[in-house]
This record gives C-alpha cells, structure tokens and sequence, in this order.
C-alpha cells in the first residue's frame, strides 16, 4: 500500500512516494520559471505547475514501478492567487506569495473592514502576501480580468481541479487567502461582502484529510494515476510540513531555517496576537489551529555571506566534495559564544516577525580591529537564532508551551545553529528521520482520508522518529539578545528615513 504527496512549491513540484511505514520509495522534482515583471511583482504559469504535477507523477510512477496507489495528498506555496474563467480557461498569470504590488489594497481591505474587525475574523493583519490584497488589485487594476473570473482559487487546489475535477480548498491553505473566519473554519460572509467577493467565486471548504475527489480518466491518461485514485484536501507548505514533522500536538515547536525562517506551534484552541505579530491560521488537523512567526533573512543571511566573502571556503569545499556550508560551520566553531561583542540584525529583506517593518535592513554591530571574518561569520548565526527566538517569545506569550523543538529545513542541519537555538529558547532541539517534510505531511494526511491511518497524530507517533538531541546550557546569550533588541529599537527611524 502506497501513498503519493505532492508539494507543489516555488521554485519546482516535487512527487514522492511512501509506503506504509512513511519511507520514501521514489521521488521526482519538476522546476519552472518565476517570473518578475517588474520590481517586487512575482508571478507563476498555472500550465507549468500542472505540466511539471503530470511529469513528476510519471516519473514516481516510473521509478519504483508501482502504480496502486491508494491516495493523494497536496501541498502548496500559500497564498498565490489562480483565476479561471466560465470555460475553465486560465485567466492571468498567478500572482504569488512573495508578490509585494498591493500596498495600497491592503491599506484599502484595513478601511473597509477596521483593523480591529479584521483581526478578529481573519485572526491576521491584512498583508500583502495574502490573496486578499491580489484579488482587491485585480479588482483595482484589471477590472476586465475580474469580470471574466469564474473561480478563484489557490495554487494547489488548482491541481486538485485538474486532477479531480473538483472545485475545493481546505482549511490550512484556505486561511491564507484571509477570507476564512478562521474560529469557525469556514469563509466569512462579512468579509466576502464587504470585499465585494461573491461566494461562488470560491470552492468548497474542506477539513485536510477529508476526500475531496477522485482522478478523473483524462487526469489519469496525464499522469498514469489509477482512474478513480482519492485525493484528499491536502495543506498549504507550512502547516504540510509540520505535519511530516509531527507539529501536531501542544508542546511541540518547530523551527525551520531556509530562505527565510518559520517558528511553528499547533494550538488546541485558537489564539491570536492582537498586535498580529505572527500568523494564526487553521491547522490540517481537525479543531487544531497553528501559529507560525516568520523571519525573512534567515538561511538568506547565510547564504549572502557565503556569496559574498566565502569564496575561498567556496573553492576548497569543491575540491573536497563537500558542502561550504559545512566548513562555514567549522570557521564559526573558532570563536566564543557571544562573539567578542560582534552582533549581526538579520533584516536584509525587512522583517515581518516581530517589527512587521518593510524598511529594516542588516546591520553589523559592535566591530573593532580585533575581530575578523569568523567573528561576522558567528554573528549572523547568533543573529538568525536571536530573530527565532523573538519568534519563539511572542508565541510563548500566548500562552503555548514550547519544550521541545524540532530542527528542520537546511539550517535544520547545521549542529552549532541547533545548540544556539537550544541555549536561546532554554528548550531541546531536536532533528528526526524524515526529511520529506511537505510531501511526508500530506501523504499522511491521505492515510488518513483513506483510512490507513486513524488519527494524524496515530500517524506520526508511527512515522517519525527522533534522531538527534541538543541540549540548552552550552552558553548564555541573554546579554546579546538584550543588546540585539535595543540596536533595532534605537535604529528604525533613520531604517526609515533611509
Ligand atoms: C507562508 C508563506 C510561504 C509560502 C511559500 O505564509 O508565505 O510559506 O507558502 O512557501
């Protein structure tokens, strides 16, 4: 018995296939292009994502020679917003995530609704990630294209359509468009009215493991599925992969470091921080809502470093085989804790979590002719964990208890990043056995929805593994995390004057 999870991200659409036991047997990326433009807009082809979904289905199915699959789970880059017309064309190139055009509109939602209303129903700021702000500037600025929308919905669920026939979203990803009354789980009449958004724009609302369709016999000639196969509502990225690390149950956070860097923890009950500091979304668990903190520079702040004055390490790594990051790390291990004063602000990108500040930028602090390049090199390691850990706090201060938590994404791999976030949150880090994160997490998801499994939580129990533990009580970083708050405070005016 065998289950599929899809992850269809952003820079390609991975398959992978797991048996029972949640090993992986066979796995295919497909990538395809972003486009830009014009500075800060992003868009995506609805085509390609659904040509690379039938390759890399192909390809899985090809590889390990096993086609009976008993369900299908997908997982998507949030927020993108894909419009068909009456004849199931698609419209306009999807406006993505990462998208920043709607300024304005987000201003224009924040009237129309109250910035008190808002957060109360859609438990979130209006942001310009969120498909709320894209449908308002399509209103705004390609009223034709409005008019011509017969659907509206998010990128993988355009998928399901394909893949299903099915017009349907679930709860996870639909949070993310910020129409949801995100308590009852379900859209908000209010909103939709007030945003002038007719309800038969939208599909209908699953929770993520209910079936929500089967492969059609034309999506089964594209992809070699077995006609009839059960797709299952599926996640949005974030809440996907805490499934596959088992983000399921209070107590339990995980921190991921890629491009950017998420602290997620799951709730029994829903909380929101009034200040909408952090994002709080439904859960791909029934009555389970989730709250994640995002930070922008992150693995971006290391990899800037790594671009820009790591060449040597670079060109040895190569000679070596082996990855810079891992003699980076080693370079980092040559200073103390707390880096001879050096302390490095991770804002290359602004920062939503905890500043919601577009105009902050990086900064080195602290420099004297002592220090050197392993002094910065620590530094935005120390500054990357100190950004989590103003994530961790605020998610704390809701009340959610963190006593543990799981290391993931590429810095998930680096030890001396894990011991830093284990001494900054005075918690275990620890790193399991899965390492398919998005496509793990939907793939149970569908265990469930067709009934291999009882419960998420039955699943992961089963599945994942612990594999590595750091322990906090190497270091105290207390004093540079109290310095690392008071450099931000004492610079965001000239941040915006600049
Ligand atoms: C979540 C978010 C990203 C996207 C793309 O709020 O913006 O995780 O889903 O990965």
């Amino acid at each position: 018995m065998y289950l599929l999870g899809i992850d269809i991200g952003t820079s390609g659409t991975k398959s992978v296939l797991f048996n029972e036991d949640g090993n992986a047997v066979a796995s295919d990326l497909q990538e395809y292009p972003l486009y830009q433009p014009q500075n800060g807009w992003a868009e995506q082809d609805p085509e390609d994502w659904w040509a690379a979904v039938c390759a890399s289905i192909k390809n899985v199915i090809a590889k390990s020679g096993i086609s009976d699959i008993k369900g299908v789970g997908l997982s998507g880059q949030m927020h993108g917003l894909v419009m068909l017309d009456k004849d199931d064309r698609v419209i306009r190139k999807s406006i993505i995530w990462c998208d920043q055009r709607t300024g304005r509109e987000c201003d224009e939602i924040t009237d129309i609704i109250g910035e008190k209303r808002l957060i109360e129903i859609t438990a979130n700021p209006a942001l310009t990630g969120f498909t709320a702000s894209k449908i308002r500037w399509v209103q705004n600025n390609e009223p034709e294209n409005y008019e011509k929308a017969a659907k509206i919905m998010l990128p993988k669920d355009y998928i399901r359509y394909m893949l299903t026939g099915e017009f349907a979203t679930e709860v996870s990803d639909g949070s993310g468009m910020q129409l949801m009354d995100i308590a009852k789980r379900q859209w908000s009449g209010e909103v939709l009215q007030k945003l002038g958004i007719d309800r038969s724009l939208l599909g209908e609302m699953y929770e993520s493991q209910e079936p929500t369709g089967r492969v059609t016999r034309r999506a089964a000639e594209l992809t070699g599925l077995p006609e009839g196969t059960v797709v299952v509502g599926g996640a949005g990225d974030q809440a996907a992969s805490a499934v596959g690390n088992g983000i399921v149950k209070s107590g339990i956070v995980s921190s991921t470091i890629g491009t950017s860097g998420v602290v997620f923890a799951s709730m029994d009950k829903i909380s929101i921080d009034p200040k909408g500091r952090v994002h709080t979304f439904c859960h791909a668990v029934p009555n389970m809502w989730h709250v994640m903190g995002v930070t922008q520079g992150a693995g971006l702040s290391l990899k800037w470093f790594r671009d820009n004055f790591c060449r040597e390490e670079i060109s040895v790594a190569d000679s070596m085989q082996t990855d810079p990051y891992v003699l980076m790390d080693k370079i980092a291990e040559t200073v103390p804790p707390l880096c001879d004063g050096v302390i490095y602000l991770p804002y290359l990108m602004g920062e939503r979590t905890p500043h919601l500040d577009p105009y902050a930028r990086g900064v080195f602090f602290g420099l004297s002719a002592k220090h050197t390049k392993a002094h910065l090199l620590r530094a935005v390691l120390e500054g990357v964990a100190f950004s989590l850990k103003d994530c961790l706090e605020i998610i704390r201060e809701m009340g959610i208890e963190a006593s543990q938590v799981r290391a993931s994404g590429g810095g998930g791999r680096s030890a001396i990043w894990r011991r830093m976030q284990a001494d900054l949150f005075g918690a275990d880090v620890v790193t399991t056995t899965s390492s398919e994160g998005g496509a793990l997490g939907v793939a149970i998801l569908a265990g469930v929805g067709t009934g291999v499994y009882n419960s998420v939580a039955e699943a992961c129990e089963l599945i994942i593994k612990i594999k590595k533990v750091e322990k906090a009580g190497e270091a105290d970083y207390t004093k540079n995390y109290k310095k690392y708050k008071k450099i931000y405070e004492s610079l965001k005016d000239i941040f915006k004057e600049v």
